[in-house]
């Protein structure tokens, strides 16, 4: 097939020159013949496979089945590889490498002969980075999910990831289980293929990516080793091939409606707090108007329709036999703009309209929704003036409205030292207040903000207390949680100047975080304040401490928001 538009990788390899033998002949170590390089489109297979990311340790079979769909339909695949974040294994926390694979997506785009590429994602923050790259190259572009794991299965019951580890661990510890039946149960719990099938942070993604239209409808919810995986990747391979013809960029497909529409589908799925760090900075790159505020403002209709682990009782698996995500986006109505374009060319709307729920006590209708409340509350208040989050459908109602004493940790290692300690001076009406883990701070913001309650509290029977900080909290985490407190205490937020015996208020549904200290008072303990950063004296460490936004920014770069297409200017020969 040869494309009448001249495509930008016939600036490689269209030449007849010493460049273009230079562009073709190297190629052609690969067994390329000479009629792959006659103008048809050369589709990037932008691949975060690792043996270190295990979530995404399936992905050449799915990079394989997307090839066979880019060859049928005349394109030319490449695979090529990024660097891939592994959510349990890095430290300090995968999230401070978010920025950095997103600028190889970018380079590695803008760099080679590439006219449409197929993002392979998966784990937590390989899903942000890529969307956050391409995006930046405003490219055609495709998701592909790499798929949850199939349910945990222990013992008769499911289990699913994340949630089940605080359970086992504490049994562990308490002697309750067996060093036995704890290798037993890590097998049990990861039994497959695939990403945690909880709705934690990568279940949460890959329903943000179908939402906003940049995957194919049911992407989010197929396990990994489903053969409809395997499918999806193929058709998604024949699409993108297509999507180049139509020039149909990113820019055309991420719009505002599309994050709007995305902001409604993740109060709906009970998503991870995550989303909200991740979408902004996406929409930071495509250039959309979005801020934390729209969180709140466009999450608070809409009720949560998902009983999905960890606030409800079903897993992924369960989540794609009832219909998987087009019925909720479905049940949505008019909070969904319908008309918002996809990557299948088709409007959200159009792919939605026949989709059928096979199981009402996994996906609830929304005149009878699963919790009446799903979004995100943005609070503000003088301790946290550019906004914190809280998940209101993961919090204790009780601790709504509260106004509690301070127990205050400067860093991490503080709180490790004295949570346990049988003498802290702390009880179930008290406030845990964490410093010093924001995007600065740590660095990279992970994922810490729901701290484990005191033993003394836990010994009582309670299970929730009001913590607070910078940092961010696992999607499959849940409790009354004050997260991304913005500015960070490490960038000088009040955060830092909160001490120990001080009150604050919390009140949820007034949307206030107060520190009850005078400003005089504040004036006073921040002349004495000296920041408490990382060390970070070289490498991508430097470069992220000193360039890094703040939560309610995203955490992006600085010098990273924003897009500069795909021209090159200077040739490489
Ligand atoms: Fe990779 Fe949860 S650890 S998705």
């Amino acid at each position: 097939m040869t494309e009448k538009r001249k495509l930008r990788s016939q600036s490689w390899f269209g030449k007849m020159d010493k460049a273009g033998f230079i562009y073709r002949s190297w190629m052609k170590n690969q067994g390329l013949p000479d009629h792959v390089f006659d103008g048809r489109p050369v589709i990037g297979i932008c691949n975060t496979w690792s043996e270190l990311n295990p979530c995404n340790a399936h992905f050449r079979d799915i990079a394989d089945r997307v090839k066979r769909g880019v060859w049928e339909a005349g394109g030319f695949p490449l695979e090529f590889p990024v660097m891939s974040t592994g959510e349990p294994i890095m430290r300090p926390t995968a999230m401070l490498f978010r920025n950095l694979v997103s600028m190889d997506v970018e380079e590695s785009i803008r760099g080679n002969p590439i006219d449409g590429v197929v993002l392979l994602g998966g784990c937590d923050k390989t899903t942000p980075s890529l969307l956050m790259g391409a995006a930046s190259c405003d490219i055609p572009a495709i998701f592909v999910s790499g798929g949850p794991m199939l349910n945990g299965k222990y013992r008769g019951t499911e289990i699913g990831s994340g949630t089940a580890v605080w359970q086992f661990s504490e049994e562990m510890r308490s002697g309750q289980m067996s060093p036995e039946e704890f290798f037993a149960a890590e097998s049990c719990m990861s039994r497959s293929a695939g990403h945690c099938m909880t709705m934690g942070t990568a279940s949460t993604m890959a329903s943000m990516v179908e939402a906003l239209g940049m995957g194919l409808p049911t992407n989010a919810a197929i396990p990994a080793v489903d053969s409809r995986r395997y499918a999806l990747a193929h058709t998604a391979g024949r699409r993108i091939v297509e999507m180049v013809h139509e020039d149909l960029t990113i820019s055309k497909i991420m719009t505002r409606e599309a994050f709007e529409n995305a902001v409604r589908v993740n109060g709906a799925i009970g998503g991870s707090t995550n989303a909200v760090i991740h979408l902004l900075a996406i929409a930071g790159r495509v250039g959309v108007e979005f801020s934390l505020e729209d969180w709140d403002n466009l999450g608070k209709e809409v009720p949560c329709l998902l009983n999905l682990m960890p606030s409800g009782q079903y897993l992924m698996e369960d989540f794609y036999y009832a219909g998987g995500l087009p019925v909720i986006i479905r049940e949505l109505g008019d909070l969904i703009h319908k008309d918002a374009l996809t990557v299948n060319g088709k409007t959200i709307g159009e792919n939605v309209k026949d989709a059928e729920c096979f199981n009402r006590d996994v996906i609830f209708p929304l005149e009878n929704p699963f919790k009446p409340e799903g979004g995100i509350a943005v609070l503000h208040g003088n301790l946290c003036p550019n906004g914190a989050v809280l998940k209101p459908s993961a919090a204790t109602p009780a601790l709504m409205k509260h106004r509690g004493r301070a127990v205050v940790f400067e860093n991490i290692e503080d709180f490790h030292t004295r949570i346990d300690d049988e003498n802290l001076d702390v009880d179930e009406s008290c406030i845990l207040v964490l410093k010093n883990c924001g995007p600065k701070g740590y660095p990279g913001m992970p994922e810490v903000g729901n701290m484990p309650l005191p033993p003394k509290v836990l010994r009582k029977g309670i299970t929730d207390m009001i913590r607070i900080s910078d940092a961010r909290m696992s999607g499959t985490a849940y409790g009354t949680v004050i997260l991304h407190v913005s500015p960070e205490a490490a960038a000088g937020g009040n955060l830092a100047l909160v001490q120990n015996g001080d009150f604050i208020e919390l009140d949820v549904e007034s949307r206030r975080l107060h520190l009850d200290v005078s400003e005089d008072e504040l004036a006073q303990r921040r002349a004495q304040w000296t920041p408490e950063l990382p060390p970070a004296d070289r490498g991508y460490y430097k470069l992220y401490v000193e360039r890094v936004l703040g939560a309610d920014k995203g955490a992006d770069f600085d010098f990273l928001v924003g897009k500069s297409g795909t021209v090159v200017t200077r040739d490489s020969h």
